[in-house]
């Protein structure tokens, strides 16, 4: 089983992305809500934000090498699940729509829309001070809300049915963590299962907040192993760089819970349909995937004695010679490479990765 899906992960990998061979997306519309895993560039649009990633090296293997905002060397996550699904890669950001883009407005929503903030987190304060302006996830979801108006006036009594169908993607949670750790670094159990159950109860309102504005299919990713990025792996420098278990303790904590949350949402939706992305498992599994043959350290940074991640990625730094084979782009990041394997998972993974059903089942009309 795991070793015939790494064979069609290989050839996915090959052939390109397109589950569709139709030119029509799977679904109607993609909405998209997180942080810098998901951000196609909301935060250029936010002058005093410090979480950009607008300079090079980003985007060094994007078309024409343009560094988009994406925390990436190419595409991320949220683009090559739309890609799979069809479309040619993620909506843009609400501001571009909103402030540049106004004469597509209208058609424009009807097939998409990315909220995502990188720095941003659950709760409203994440972020706010390391990086001076995020959109939460709470104001994401405002702005959601007065483009579900938009819909509704355009549409009128075919709105309901387009929502219902559309697709809403979630990755978001890691920053809250981060935040808290740093913060607390020696938080007993109790407070650590408090901030846990507090995450939880802000996702789940979020969550009902988009299902009373008519979403009913939810594809929500969980929050990877962070304790093995590479910033965090620094801290484990005289232990050959291994993961930093008091976090991965924590991720994987929470996403069990969000498992709960989503039954429960679930019991109380009966019509509401979710895929929950389990990046816990989906991120080991890319560290012993042997097509990825450095597994610690970023790509761009300085310097490769430090995993590159002590000196953030930027147009003065070091770049690794074969992007392709690396899983982490900066100190933070996944590169295009274990995006694109992270994207062929949660779209046709078995129920190790994506549960209870992967996204190409999720999408279809019910
Ligand atoms: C949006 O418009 C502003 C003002 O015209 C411009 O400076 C900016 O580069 C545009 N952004 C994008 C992503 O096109
Ligand atoms: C979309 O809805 C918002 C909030 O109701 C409104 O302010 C805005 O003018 C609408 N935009 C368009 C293009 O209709
Ligand atoms: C929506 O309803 C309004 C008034 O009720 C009507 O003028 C408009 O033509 C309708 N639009 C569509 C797309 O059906
Ligand atoms: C954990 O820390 C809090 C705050 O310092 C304290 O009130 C509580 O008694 C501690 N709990 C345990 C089990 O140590
Ligand atoms: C990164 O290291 C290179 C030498 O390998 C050096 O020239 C450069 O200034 C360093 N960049 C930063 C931002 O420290
Ligand atoms: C993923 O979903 C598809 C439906 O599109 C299903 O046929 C397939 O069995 C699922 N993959 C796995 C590995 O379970
Ligand atoms: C969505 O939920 C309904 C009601 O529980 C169920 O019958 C259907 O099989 C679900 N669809 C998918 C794709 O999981």
């Amino acid at each position: 089983m795991a070793k015939s899906f790494l064979l069609l992960l290989l050839f996915l990998g090959m052939v390109g992305l397109s589950l569709n061979d139709n030119t029509d997306p799977l679904v109607p519309a993609l909405y998209i809500f997180g942080d810098s895993t998901f951000d196609v560039g909301t935060n250029n649009f936010l002058s005093d934000s410090k979480a950009k990633a607008d300079y090079k090296y980003y985007g060094i293997d994007f078309p024409n090498s343009e560094a988009t905002g994406r925390f990436s060397n190419g595409y991320n996550t949220a683009d090559y699940v739309a890609k799979l699904l069809g479309f040619d890669l993620s909506p843009p950001p609400f501001f571009y729509l909103a402030q540049n883009d106004s004469n597509h407005f209208k058609s424009e929503i009807l097939k998409g829309v990315n909220f995502a903030s990188a720095g941003s987190g659950l709760q409203d304060n994440t972020g706010k001070d390391l990086f001076t302006k995020v959109i939460a996830m709470g104001e994401q979801i405002q702005q959601f809300a007065s483009v579900q108006g938009n819909i509704s006036e355009y549409l009128n009594d075919t709105a309901e049915a387009r929502v219902k169908n559309s697709l809403f993607l979630f990755s978001v949670g890691s920053n809250d963590i981060f935040e808290f750790f740093a913060a607390n670094p020696s938080a007993n159990d109790t407070q650590i299962q408090l901030f846990l159950n507090t995450l939880i109860t802000t996702y789940e309102t979020h969550l009902e907040n988009v299902v009373k504005l008519g979403a009913r299919k939810l594809g929500i990713v969980s929050v990877p192993p962070i304790g093995c990025v590479p910033v965090l792996r620094l801290k484990n420098a005289i232990q050959n760089f291994e993961c930093v278990n008091g976090l991965n303790a924590f991720a994987l904590a929470f996403q069990t819970a969000l498992e709960t949350l989503l039954q429960n949402l679930k019991s109380q939706w009966p019509d509401l349909n979710y895929s929950l992305g389990k990046s816990f498992e989906l991120t080991i599994t890319m560290i012993h995937n042997p097509r990825l043959k450095e597994v610690r350290s970023a790509c761009c940074g300085n310097s490769s004695a430090t995993l590159r991640a002590k000196i953030d990625c930027g147009p003065n730094t070091e770049l690794c010679e074969n992007r392709r084979k690396y899983l982490f782009w900066d100190s933070h990041h996944p590169t295009d490479a274990a995006s694109k394997l992270a994207a062929l998972t949660l779209v046709t993974g078995g129920p190790e990765f994506v549960t209870p059903t992967n996204f190409s089942l999720l999408v279809l009309p019910s």
